[in-house]
């Protein structure tokens, strides 16, 4: 049962509850209309105190097709966080009069506190450089639509795999599926997190590569999932100048890869997939961000308890 629960962490559903979700957002994508009016009369709280396009637009999006109303900030800027309130008080407060809440965050775990002050379901969108579960969702439908499948896949995520939450959400949450292989494809100073290797890969004997160009492996790939380097989390410009550029996909290197391997980035982009490559019908990066506003719809209907 998904009703009144909150999703801090990737793992907090089962495989089988995203299933659940997966199969709703199947239904929503066929139907829209019949979806209309899900969510009528209820408000979904977006706190977000950290820049976003596609993941604040999709949530409010989602509840807007739902039927439903919007309220919350962009900026903590505009709201009484500016004047030293706590994320327990704002959350406690927003219970009160919203049904269920987005919050992105700089700090690591700032979500789960909310979680535990809240009267509300609490999601995540995003916690400093640590998870990004609804983005896994997305992650997640896009390769069940578009491959058929989320298990006996090889996928390469290449970028900058140190600070990007995407990244450390999505292999957790593919750590549950059969026969995946990952090419984790890196500088050396953008490495995986030790605690992702150990603990998710590691433990769970999932095979994987460090490598360090593209090229390498790009004819071995089922998905390759393109990242921008995280400025926003470097201690020194220097090093972000420095490591920006490392990897550029355009349409030389998409000659070496299968005919059938599909090209994912949670977006924005910055300079890490060329524009030609827009053209190519293997990317499916902008499809992605049009499924990321229908799984939030699922799943916002699943917290609320209003679609089966
Ligand atoms: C990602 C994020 O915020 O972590 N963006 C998104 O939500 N689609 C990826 C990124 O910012 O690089």
């Amino acid at each position: 049962m998904l009703k009144g629960r909150s999703l801090i962490d990737p793992m907090d559903f089962t495989t089988e509850e995203l299933e659940e979700i997966f199969v709703l957002a199947d239904k929503i994508i066929e139907n829209p209309k019949e979806y209309a009016h899900a969510a009528d009369g209820m408000i979904l709280a977006t706190l977000f105190y950290e820049p976003s396009t596609r993941t604040r637009f999709s949530f409010e999006a989602a509840m807007l097709r739902l039927g439903g109303q919007i309220i919350g900030f962009s900026s903590p800027d505009s709201s009484s966080v500016s004047k030293g309130e706590t994320v327990a008080d704002t959350i406690r407060t927003v219970s009160c009069y919203a049904d269920i809440a987005a919050m992105r965050h700089p700090k690591e775990g700032a979500p789960r506190i909310a979680s535990m002050y809240s009267s509300i379901p609490v999601i995540n969108a995003g916690d400093g450089g640590h998870q990004h579960p609804t983005q896994t969702l997305t992650d997640l439908l896009t390769m069940r639509k578009i491959k058929g499948k989320l298990s006996d896949l090889t996928i390469g995520i290449c970028g900058d795999l140190k600070f990007g939450r995407t990244v450390h959400s999505l292999i957790k949450a593919m750590s549950r599926y059969s026969n995946i292989k990952f090419l984790l494809i890196s500088p050396d100073e953008l490495r995986i997190p030790d605690y992702i290797k150990k603990e998710v890969l590691v433990k769970n004997n999932i095979e994987f590569e460090e490598v360090s160009k593209i090229e390498d492996v790009i004819e071995s790939l089922d998905v390759l999932y393109m990242t921008r380097v995280q400025r926003e989390r470097f201690f020194n410009e220097e090093d972000y100048i420095r490591l920006k550029d490392s990897y550029i996909l355009d349409d030389k290197k998409m000659k070496l890869a299968p005919k059938d391997m599909i090209v994912m980035h949670p977006l924005p982009r910055v300079n890490e997939i060329s524009y030609e490559v827009d053209e190519d019908e293997r990317a499916c990066y902008f499809i992605q961000a049009q499924y990321g506003m229908y799984v939030r719809m699922a799943l916002i209907a699943k917290l609320l308890g209003v679609c089966e």
